[in-house]
C-alpha cells in the first residue's frame, strides 16, 4: 500500500515539505510504503486547451498522474500565496488524470506561513478539488507558523489515519459519477474549517498569538481585545469582531 506526499512548494526544505513529511511518517509507522515527490521536479504547464479535462494529458506529465494513481492514498500540500494556494499547485490539480479517484483517500495541507491570512481559503481550494475529483478527504489541515509543532504532531496522526484508510478502501456510492453527488456534498458538509471567513482567519490567527506568546508585553490588551472580538461573534457582529480580532492579532505580532 502506497501513501504518496505530493509537496507543491518550490522550496524543497521549506514548511510544506515538513509538514507533508510528518503526515507521511504517521502513515509509515503503520507499515504503509511511502514516497514524496516534488511538483518543481515535474514539467507542469497551466492548463491552457480549449476544451475538456481531458487534454490535461498535455500539461501534466503522464507519469505523474500514473503515480497519483497507483497511489493508495494521497497527502497534497500547498503554500498560501496571497490568500490561495500557489498556481503550481493548482496547475498540477487542474491537469492531473487519476481514473479511480472516486474514494481514495486524501489529506491536504495549506500552510500560510507568513501573516497567516489565507490559512482556511488555502485549505478550502485543495478540498473543493478533493470534492470534485470524488476522493475521500480526511483532516483539513491549515498550518500557520505560529503553532507549527502542534500541526506537525496532529499531522502524523492525520498520517496513520490515511493509512488504515487506505487499506479498506470505500468508494462513494452510485452507478456513475454523476450519482454520487449527494453522497459527497453530505460528506463533504461535515469537514472543518470549509465554511470559514477571513474572521474566522482572525479570530484564530489571534488566539494563536494569545496562546503561544503569554510573555509578550502587550498580551493583556490583546486578550482583551480578542474577549471583546468573541463578545461580537456570539451577538453575530462579524464586522466588529474583525475588527478587534486584527487588534488583537496587531499587538502580538510583532516582537
Ligand atoms: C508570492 C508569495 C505570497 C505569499 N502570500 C502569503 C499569504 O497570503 N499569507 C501568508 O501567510 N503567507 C504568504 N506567503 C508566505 C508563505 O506562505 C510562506 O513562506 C510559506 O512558508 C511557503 O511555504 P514553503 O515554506 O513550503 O515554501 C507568501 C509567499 C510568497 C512567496
Amino acid at each position: 500500500m502506497l501513501v504518496l506526499g505530493i509537496v507543491g512548494s518550490p522550496r524543497r526544505e521549506g514548511r510544506t515539505a515538513s509538514l507533508v513529511n510528518a503526515a507521511l511518517q504517521g502513515a509509515a509507522s503503520t507499515g504503509a510504503d511511502t514516497e514524496r515527490i516534488y511538483l518543481v521536479d515535474y514539467q507542469i504547464r497551466p492548463f491552457v486547451g480549449q476544451g475538456g479535462a481531458e487534454e490535461g494529458v498535455r500539461f501534466v506529465p503522464s507519469e505523474l498522474s500514473a503515480l497519483c494513481t497507483t497511489a493508495d492514498a494521497l497527502v497534497l500540500g500547498a503554500p498560501v500565496y496571497f490568500g490561495e494556494i500557489n498556481g503550481l499547485t493548482k496547475d498540477f490539480m487542474d491537469s492531473v488524470r487519476i481514473p479511480n479517484e472516486n474514494g481514495k483517500p486524501a489529506l491536504g495541507i495549506a500552510i500560510a506561513g507568513g501573516s497567516g491570512k489565507g490559512l482556511y481559503s488555502g485549505v478550502q481550494s485543495l478540498y473543493h478539488w478533493f470534492y470534485h475529483r470524488q476522493m475521500r478527504a480526511i483532516d483539513p489541515t491549515p498550518a500557520t507558523r505560529f503553532v507549527m509543532n502542534a500541526t506537525l504532531a496532529e499531522l502524523y496522526h492525520s498520517g496513520e489515519r490515511l493509512a488504515q484508510m487506505a487499506s479498506q478502501l470505500r468508494p462513494f456510492a452510485g452507478a456513475g459519477r454523476e450519482d454520487r453527488w449527494a453522497e459527497l456534498a453530505a460528506y463533504y458538509a461535515d469537514l472543518p474549517y470549509l465554511r470559514c471567513d477571513m474572521v474566522d482567519e482572525f479570530m484564530t490567527l489571534a488566539h494563536q498569538l494569545v496562546h503561544t506568546r503569554r510573555d509578550h508585553p502587550n498580551w493583556e490588551q490583546a486578550m482583551d481585545a480578542l474577549r471583546l472580538a468573541h463578545e461580537s461573534m456570539m451577538r453575530g457582529e462579524r464586522a466588529a469582531a474583525a475588527r478587534q480580532a486584527v487588534q488583537a492579532y496587531d499587538l502580538l505580532l510583532q516582537a
